[in-house]
């Protein structure tokens, strides 16, 4: 596999659904003139279902390999700001790809904060369904240790997008500068 300077690779958002990787993704693509890409919408594009329905007519696996495919695919364009779903790097070919050719953050969201928006989650959010809130809590803290494999760290509670959109791009650019 080639080696991607730095500065040229994508940045891909990681962490649990709902902690904001779709709308910080965009501001922060913005701010750096790239194009975004989310990688749900990405797959309903693709397949022409929600992953909601690909949840339901084929099931949890179906939609994962779809996914990893996607992201190895995705992963390798240069200049791109991606945001994963909040279950991808559950699986260990997609941190491998991610980690071999882009940059990683974590946006990281307390569970006293991400609570307060599960209300917002819980119709499309075919991994929520049917889970009483100490399954969510056990879901949420599960995942941690997945997340906890980054590059980088952002914590966002009490933030607004655009202070975390521009803690990235202040922290790409400190990067840039350092290591290339
Ligand atoms: C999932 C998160 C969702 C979506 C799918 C599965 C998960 O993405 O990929 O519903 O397993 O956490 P968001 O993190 O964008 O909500």
């Amino acid at each position: 596999m080639r080696n991607i300077p730095l500065k040229e690779q994508s940045i891909v958002l990681i962490g649990f659904m709902g902690v904001g990787k779709t709308t910080i993704g965009q501001a922060v693509a913005q701010k750096l003139y790239r194009d975004f890409i989310d990688i749900d919408e990405e797959i309903e594009r693709r397949f022409q279902m929600h992953p909601k329905e690909i949840f339901a007519k084929h099931g949890e696996a179906t939609f994962r390999q779809y996914e990893k495919e996607i992201i190895s695919e995705i992963c390798h364009k240069r200049l791109k700001v991606i945001s994963l779903g909040g279950g991808a790097f559950l699986q260990k070919e997609v941190q491998d790809i991610c980690f071999a050719t882009t940059t990683v953050f974590f946006l990281d969201l307390s569970w006293e904060n991400w609570k307060e928006r599960i209300s917002l989650l819980m119709d499309n959010r075919p991994v929520l369904q049917g889970k009483n809130m100490d399954e969510i809590r056990k879901l949420f803290d599960d995942r941690q240790p997945i997340y906890e494999q980054h590059h980088s760290r952002v914590i966002t509670d009490n933030q607004e997008i655009e202070e975390v959109a521009d803690y990235i791009v202040a922290s790409l650019k400190l990067a840039w500068e350092l290591y290339e």
